[in-house]
């Protein structure tokens, strides 16, 4: 079992210091708010919470919870530090660090007259980056000592939804923390190996990157179900009802297929049904500012895959996959086909490797090219053997992910620019010649 101080009780420190106290680890907290410290100690919760108040009480009786403003002394009696204070934003929308490194300052100077290995770990919420280029800093300065060599740093985000913290707590939908250090890293995974839930352990700031990912997730399904209540309701249908229904989708609907980073969507139905949504609602005299702020968030994914080809400095790029998805010849409204037409209207010449549409095309398919209303001479651009695409282009561009191409053009990229819009292989990242467009 750990020795933690966990610094800030509020929402956030009060649950979390409980359940690792009731969890059997050694918890001090730490506050500048007497008030708080007194409360605990007296075995009473300093926030109204569902079960808060009788787990603090047992708690604080059994001497696994003790409260306190010393902060040198938490540090000293403790193994790892959790920072719990809060991070209000600012009034240009950044967020308020003032209190972590407040925080971080004090932990430092403790860390100074320290002899044994110590561990400080983030759990407050902030910003990629932060904890490298804000809380470091701090601490090495007032520590005079090395993060990663002389005392651990990690981040480990929290999830807690206030009403239900503890039960969240206990069974969490995710755990994700990232760490500078090995001694960290063990000592995250040993409080929280227990826990009936996956860990992710990785880079400090990917995990930064979660917890903002999370949260404004959450924000984006409200707001999203909101937007279609109010377009429902408008029409006479009972918006709660349709989310409902929708939401019993696993496989289609609430799929992670549509959740990956990559390329704008296309082909048949989704641009024109959202269009179509949009003007059902603009006729009802509904707002509809998500419906089209997707539209214009997909159009700029594919001004994005455009500018990245011209700054690969290509005046031939070869284009692997047209159809809007692999596995059809269908073109209509492929974003691939969009971005083809805007190159070769800015004098970038384009051939095309798809497997699906030559098959359409080489087998006299009565639909082969259908629904290409963009890209003049459509079937000479089209190459037939991968390699001798990838030989006359200055730059590729991988638009459709097919499993036989991929080593040939993993191979590729070590040459020539690779443009890639699905990533080959989850191992790439951009690099000099190889550009992804999301990693
Ligand atoms: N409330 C939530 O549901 C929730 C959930 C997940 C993550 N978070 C994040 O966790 C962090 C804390 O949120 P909260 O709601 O618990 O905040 P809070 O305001 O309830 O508590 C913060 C505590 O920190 C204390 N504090 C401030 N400066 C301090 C210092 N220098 N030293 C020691 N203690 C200090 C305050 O007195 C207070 O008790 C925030 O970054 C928040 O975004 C909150």
């Amino acid at each position: 079992m750990a020795k933690i101080s966990v610094f800030g009780i509020g929402y956030v420190g009060v649950v979390s210091a409980a359940c690792l106290a009731r969890d059997g680890h050694d918890v001090i907290a730490v506050d500048v708010d007497t008030g708080k410290i007194n409360a605990i100690n007296a075995g009473k919760s300093p926030i109204v919470e569902e079960g808060i108040d009788a787990l603090v009480a047992q708690v604080v009786k059994a001497g696994n919870l003790t409260a306190t403003d010393d902060f040198a002394a938490a540090v000293r009696d403790t193994d790892v530090s959790f920072i719990c204070v809060g991070t209000p934003s600012a009034p240009d929308g950044s967020v308020g660090l003032s209190y972590v490194t407040s925080v971080c300052e004090n932990i430092g100077k403790a860390l100074a007259d320290k002899d044994t290995y110590h561990s400080v770990v983030v759990r407050s919420t902030i910003v990629p980056g932060s904890t490298e280029q804000a809380c470091i800093p701090v601490l090495e300065q007032t520590s005079g000592k090395t993060a990663g060599k002389e005392f651990g740093v990690g981040y480990f985000p929290e999830f807690l939804r206030e009403s239900t913290a503890i039960a969240d707590n206990d069974a969490p939908g995710l755990i994700v923390f990232g760490y500078l250090d090995e001694g960290t890293r063990k000592i995250l995974e040993e409080i929280n190996n227990p826990l009936p839930c996956d860990i992710h352990a990785v880079e400090i700031k990917t995990a930064e990157m979660v917890k903002y990912t999370s949260n404004t997730w959450r924000a984006v399904k409200v707001t999203f179900a909101n937007e279609i209540g109010n377009i429902a309701k408008a029409s006479g249908i009972d918006g709660q009802t349709v989310m409902e229904i929708l939401c019993s989708d696993d496989k289609i609907a609430m799929s992670p297929y549509f959740m990956r980073p990559g390329f704008a969507f296309g082909g048949s139905c989704l641009p024109k049904d959202v269009r179509a949504l949009k003007y059902l609602a603009k006729s009802t005299g509904t707002k509809h500012h998500m419906l089209s702020a997707v539209l214009e968030a997909n159009e700029a994914q594919i001004a994005k895959a455009e500018q990245m080809v011209v700054d690969s400095g290509t005046k031939k790029v070869g284009f692997v996959g047209i159809s809007f998805k692999p596995g059809t010849d269908d073109l209509r409204e492929s974003p691939l086909i969009s971005l083809a037409a805007r190159l070769i209207g800015r004098g970038i010449d384009v051939s095309i490797y798809d497997p699906f549409v030559q098959e359409a095309f080489d087998t006299a398919t009565p639909g082969a090219g259908r629904g290409n209303d963009d890209v003049p001479d459509l079937e000479h651009r089209l190459v037939k053997d991968l390699d001798a695409l990838i030989e006359g282009a200055g730059t590729v561009l991988v638009g459709n992910h097919y499993g036989e191409t991929v080593e040939q053009l993993k191979k590729a990229a070590f040459e020539r620019p690779v443009v890639d819009l699905t990533r080959l292989n989850r191992e790439m990242t951009s690099d000099d010649k190889y550009q992804g467009i999301c990693w």
